[in-house]
């Protein structure tokens, strides 16, 4: 379906021709003076230069040639030659019904379908996930869903960190502990155990209790870089025990991100690549990119327009060791050999944008993607505490992400049991459901690079710009839909009537800007566009539903008309509900 705005300045545009101007002229745009008028177009003012006439003169001209236009039904010219428009009641009560017959509600299957990449999630095997986990998962979910809603074709990569060193200090310190283990056998010939020798909770006491003796006794550390070093030369009983490591983790983590509503169609990690590490670096060598540098093999990626100074790549360290820029770069390497992305988007920290700017630059200098490929970067800021600082724990540690989930979910709980009659186990259900919301609307709502303030209490709000009040909202349709279902049968969808007031008019309005909204979010990366859409949808229709005795009008088919504009309503916050990752309950 054509955008609302674009048969609006379609019409202009025949408009100013007709009147012997410019077609490109006849932009036009919402109102920034809804008190006045529903749409506006400036393009007099524009031409008043190259047309040498004043704009007052070529808006009357303007406004003639728009006489008996089935588009508009008022234009208003005013000083000193704005053209103030209304839109037929007819067109827009016709736009909306077509909407509600298509499935996507207007947006377009794009003309070229893309192969889109997303890394996200980015978590740490054997490492609980924390607060700086949130936010890569949730917009990075929610920028995979709106990608895919256009059209795309679209992968989620975790990329998991699986290889570093913490892999060998969990290996060192299993070894103190339990020196007796067939891993660590080097006689030991036959088929390792199934289960791991640890469960998920030993696990996550063994890492940090690792990491810090390793700050304290260099020969603990030493001894852990060798185990890393033997790990990723392929040790039989390391690499063994690794998997373990591994899968005991991933169903961990698997766990909390579904709780999330969060998931990979890839769980690749940077071990994935180690195996084509030395034909990428042969292959950086044979070009003439890496050379060597105090012994640590480099790229240097500085450009001439740089402003600021912009570092070598390193490659290998001078031990001939990989680092985690090695592992990016083998990574999008198996990437284009794999899919030929046309774009692979990062969800990471924006702390990282230095880092990505080398990387990137690399990639393209070395040429492991062509022209064809765009890499982007969407940086994310930090999530603060009410005290302006990162988020922590009362105790000032690092908040686990289960701890923070278990938070806003008690806090929830308590909400929805205030003054509602709920049994305790659908309560429990609704408050985990509507927890989602204030937490991922609360991180979504705020443009990403931007740090934000997590702050409980507002999220879980049922009033204001909050995930609460819009599902609250759709609950409340809900509710009108089915009773309207009980008394008179199922609504015909698409039977939109044209307004009789402001308010139903601004609902209206504010359902066409649907598709011309996903594309802008699609296109700038911005799922914040979407929370910035759904709030204005809600409440327009809040306003609506405040001035209108719906089920109790008495003229069938104007019931049956709001009917359908709620149908409509509820479908398309439903949606920009699911492309955000969080859906609204039956009751709450
Ligand atoms: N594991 C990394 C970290 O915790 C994030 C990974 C981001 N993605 C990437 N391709 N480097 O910082």
């Amino acid at each position: 379906m054509k955008k609302f705005l674009d048969i609006l300045s379609e019409e202009m545009g025949k408009a100013f021709a007709t009147a012997g101007y410019g077609a490109e002229l006849g932009r036009v745009t919402v109102s920034n003076r809804p008190d006045l008028c529903e749409y506006q177009c400036n393009g007099a003012m524009a031409g008043a230069k190259q047309y040498k006439k004043p704009p007052f003169v070529i808006a009357g001209d303007v406004q003639k040639a728009l006489e008996g236009s089935k588009v508009f039904d008022k234009v208003d010219v005013v000083a000193p030659g704005f053209l103030n428009l209304n839109v037929s009641r007819e067109l827009l009560k016709d736009y909306l019904n077509e909407m509600a017959g298509d499935n996507k509600f207007g947006v377009e299957a794009p003309e070229k379908v893309k192969k889109i990449i997303i890394d996200y999630g980015g978590p740490n095997v054997a490492k609980p996930l924390h607060v700086g986990h949130l936010r890569s998962a949730v917009i990075g979910e929610s920028v995979k869903r709106i990608s895919r809603y256009m059209g795309h074709d679209v992968i989620g990569d975790i990329h998991l960190g699986d290889w570093g060193l913490q892999m060998g200090l969990i290996i060192a310190e299993l070894k103190l502990r339990q020196p007796e283990l067939v891993y660590f056998d080097s006689d030991f010939t036959g088929e390792y155990p199934a289960e791991a020798p640890f469960t998920i909770s030993e696990l996550e006491e063994i890492y940090p209790t690792a990491s810090g003796k390793s700050k304290e006794d260099p020969a603990f550390k030493e001894e852990a870089m060798n185990c890393t070093f033997k790990l990723q030369n392929g040790d039989r009983g390391y690499r063994a025990l690794w998997k373990h490591i591994l899968s005991v983790s991933v169903t961990d983590l698997k766990k909390n991100y579904e709780k999330l509503n969060v998931d990979f169609d890839l769980w690749k990690g940077e071990s994935d690549v180690h195996d084509v590490i030395p034909d990428m670096v042969a292959d950086m060598k044979a070009g003439g990119f890496a050379y060597e540098s105090d012994g640590a093999l480099v790229v240097d990626v500085k450009e001439e327009t740089d402003t600021k100074e912009i570092p070598p790549c390193m490659i290998l360290k001078s031990d001939g060791a990989a680092l985690y820029n090695t592992t990016d770069l083998a990574t999008i390497r198996e990437r284009m050999k794999e899919y030929k992305p046309d774009e692979i988007i990062y969800v990471v920290d924006k702390r990282q944008d230095l880092y990505f700017e080398q990387v990137f630059r690399c990639a393209r200098k070395t040429g492991l993607v062509g022209d064809e490929t765009s890499l982007k970067f969407l940086g994310f800021g930090t999530m603060n505490g009410k005290d302006g600082k990162p988020f922590k724990t009362r105790q000032g540690g690092v908040m686990r992400l289960e701890h923070l989930i278990a938070d806003i979910n008690e806090e929830m709980l308590k909400k929805i049991l205030t003054g509602r009659e709920m049994e305790e186990a659908e309560a429990k259900e609704t408050s985990q459901i509507v927890a989602l919301s204030a937490l991922k609307y609360g991180d979504l709502s705020n443009q990403a690079s931007k740090d934000y303030v997590f702050d409980i209490d507002r999220f879980t709000s049922f009033e204001g710009d909050t995930g609460p009040y819009l599902l609250y909202t759709v609950v409340r349709i809900k509710s009108i839909l089915k009773k309207y279902e009980e008394s008179c049968g199922a609504a015909d969808k698409l039977l939109c009537n044209a307004y009789t007031n402001d308010s139903e008019k601004n609902l209206m309005m504010q359902l066409t800007l649907f598709n011309s909204m996903m594309e802008g979010a699609f296109e700038e990366i911005a799922p914040h566009r979407v929370c910035a859409y759904l709030y204005d949808l809600a409440n327009a229709f809040n306003s609506f539903y405040h001035e209108t005795k719906i089920l109790a009008e008495e003229d069938s088919a104007k019931k049956q008309g709001w009917i359908a504009l709620l149908s409509l309503t509820k479908d398309v916050a439903e949606t920009c509900m699911d492309v955000l990752g969080f859906s609204a309950p039956e009751r709450m």
